[in-house]
């Protein structure tokens, strides 16, 4: 991200009142202190949203959005922090230029590793259009990929005899460096990863060069392909093959078509369908999914049409159904995937196939049917059944009802005894394919005397003050590392609210997911002094307490007798320590 001059982002911030900034996007209506509204952030319907004008910030304690005026209009509008600031800016008539640059990695512990990367992307390149090139060139032709394709993706080729490793160590780099970036293996010895492969980069969502996918082009008894194994900068679940160069056409098309293979991506890039990106070949995860989330847009499923594209795009599909996002489905027929499509039938009839996408629901009606012989009784069953069993996680009621109206016409069956089955658990069906499907949360033991003691943090210093009085130290690493921050904030500022610490933090994503989590968590309560000490007291009580239980089982385990009265003693200087913590 761009330098940050976060006194003039604080100043505009000040500038101008959420509520009003907030009601731009959503109606809300007051009550009480605070305003209330639909969250713009899931579908819903009731007002889950609240947005404090004493605060300047707003959360939603269904799907745990929150922050302050910048990180709303960033996720509304689908924009990067800093284009939020501008627009904010804009909306108070204060002159903010900046420019959007994408996140500098040449700061980062990683710093080398992506050098190395790029670096090895440059030789790969070159070695495409060396003699050594000519094979993989020719290959790259009849693939109907031409040459301003291939250096506009910047394709390039690995060769044999470990060049890539004699390269990279000339220019100085320990083979740690090269290891660390996954381009050779020292296992055994040492050795380049990919050899004769038309090698493809891999780039993170900002646009960075993490890794690689190489292709087979001149042999045939090798894996198809080959990719970089992961390492610190590179994560596959993480990743969506294109995103850095679909981002602003998926936007400004509000469409994401999301495909199997890295080639599809590629070619339909190419061919000028820029909203794509490409699963390297996996199921999607759930940061994949956030990244979709927060996109906004319509998305279509387009996997291969063989059986594991099918069984994909129902996959998939669920995933995504199961976070909030209906997708769509485009099916290809008489190719195997969109680039044979492409080629074959050329691009306006690919086109054509995605003005009439059909629905998730009506996919998953004809994907039940797959090997079943609707003819005869039994499979009629289970398909009816199939459905019916999906139907339970459909929350929308009209589409269940439409659907069964449609089958009980279709195959002369009652449609009140489906209804039945149907509306049987359904409510609890829908909450556990959710809860499964769902990111496990890292912060699932946040308790409330925390995350407010936390809050009241962020909110005056007298609390941090406080906190370093009568607490010290969290016990747990997250927790130190935040109050780290939050000191920081208030040494360097000598004052301290959420709503400019937010903006702190737009660095550093870790740590506003952890305090976007505890907003939206526990932002609703309103601190008073005797409230924070009562949780200061509750949290010490449950360190002590853990002290204690770790003494016992030292106790039990201790065999020298002078120890064991030493750890004695400790107990139950420990034991009076919690009654006195109780009592005052
Ligand atoms: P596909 O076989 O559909 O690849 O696999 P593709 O993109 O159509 O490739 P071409 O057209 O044959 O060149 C889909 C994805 O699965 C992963 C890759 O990420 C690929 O893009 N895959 C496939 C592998 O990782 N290894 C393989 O051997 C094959
Ligand atoms: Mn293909």
């Amino acid at each position: 991200m761009a330098y940050i001059d976060e006194n003039k982002i604080n100043e505009i911030r000040n500038s101008v009142n959420i509520v009003d900034i907030i009601k731009e996007y959503v109606p809300l209506t007051s009550k009480g202190k605070n305003f209330f509204g639909v969250c713009p952030f899931h579908e819903d319907h009731a007002p889950s949203m609240s947005v404090s004008s004493d605060k300047q910030i707003y959360r939603c304690f269904s799907c745990g959005a929150a922050g302050n005026v910048f990180t709303f209009v960033k996720d509304y509008e689908n924009v990067s922090f800093l284009e939020a600031v501008s627009i904010v800016a804009r909306k108070a008539g204060i002159l903010f230029e900046y420019t959007d640059v994408k996140k500098d990695v040449t700061s980062s512990k990683n710093a080398t590793t992506y050098k190395v990367l790029n670096d090895a992307s440059k030789f790969y390149q070159n070695n495409l259009f060396t003699k050594n090139g000519e094979t993989a060139l020719k290959y790259l032709k009849d693939r109907n990929f031409d040459l301003s394709f291939i250096k506009e993706f910047e394709f390039g080729l690995s060769t044999n005899n470990n060049s890539l490793y004699n390269f990279l160590n000339k220019k100085g780099y320990s083979d740690s460096d090269v290891e660390k970036a996954r381009l050779i293996s020292t296992e055994k010895y040492t050795h380049d990863i990919f050899v004769n492969r038309i090698m493809i980069p891999i780039h993170d969502l900002d646009g960075n060069v993490v890794g690689f996918t190489g292709r087979i082009y001149n042999q045939s008894d090798d894996a198809k392909y080959i990719n970089s194994k992961e390492s610190e900068v590179f994560q596959k679940g993480k990743i969506l093959f294109n995103y850095h160069l679909a981002k602003n056409h998926i936007r400004n098309q509000h469409e994401l078509i999301i495909v199997e293979g890295n080639m599809d991506a590629l070619k339909l890039y190419a061919s000028g369908i820029k909203n794509v990106v490409a699963l390297m070949g996996t199921a999607l995860t759930i940061d994949q999914v956030n990244v979709i989330k927060k996109l906004r847009t319509k998305v279509i499923l387009m996997m291969d049409s063989d059986n594991a594209g099918k069984l994909g795009m129902y996959q998939n599909g669920n995933i995504l159904k199961a976070n909030g996002i209906d997708p769509f489905i485009v099916l290809l027929s008489g190719a195997k995937d969109p680039d044979e499509y492409i080629n074959k039938f050329g691009i306006e009839k690919f086109q054509n196939l995605l003005k009439s996408p059909s629905s998730f629901l009506n996919y998953k009606l004809d994907y039940f049917k797959e090997n079943l012989n609707l003819d005869d009784v039994s499979d009629l069953s289970k398909y009816i059944k199939l459905v019916l069993s999906d139907l339970k996680k459909e929350p929308d009621k009209i589409l269940v009802e439409i659907t069964l109206k449609k089958l009980s016409k279709d195959y002369n069956l009652d449609y009140e005894n489906m209804m039945q089955e149907v509306e049987l658990n359904n409510a609890k069906e829908t909450k556990k394919i959710i809860k499964e499907e769902k990111q496990e949360n890292p912060l699932k033991k946040l308790d409330e005397a925390v995350a407010s003691i936390l809050l009241a943090m962020m909110t005056d210093g007298k609390y941090i003050k406080s906190f370093i009085k009568q607490l010290g130290v969290f016990p747990e690493k997250w927790q130190r590392n935040l109050v780290n921050e939050i000191r920081y904030y208030y040494d360097k500022n000598k004052t301290i609210n959420t709503a400019d610490f937010i903006t702190y933090l737009a660095n550093k994503s870790d740590m506003q997911d952890i305090v976007t989590r505890i907003i939206s968590n526990y932002g609703d309560i309103e601190i008073t002094d005797e409230l924070f000490n009562e949780y200061i007291k509750a949290e010490k009580r449950k360190i002590l307490t853990a002290e204690i239980k770790e003494i016992k089982e030292k106790i039990k385990g201790e065999k020298d007798i002078n120890k064991k009265i030493e750890l004695g003693n400790e107990l139950t200087r420990l034991k009076k320590e919690v009654d006195n913590n109780g009592d005052n």
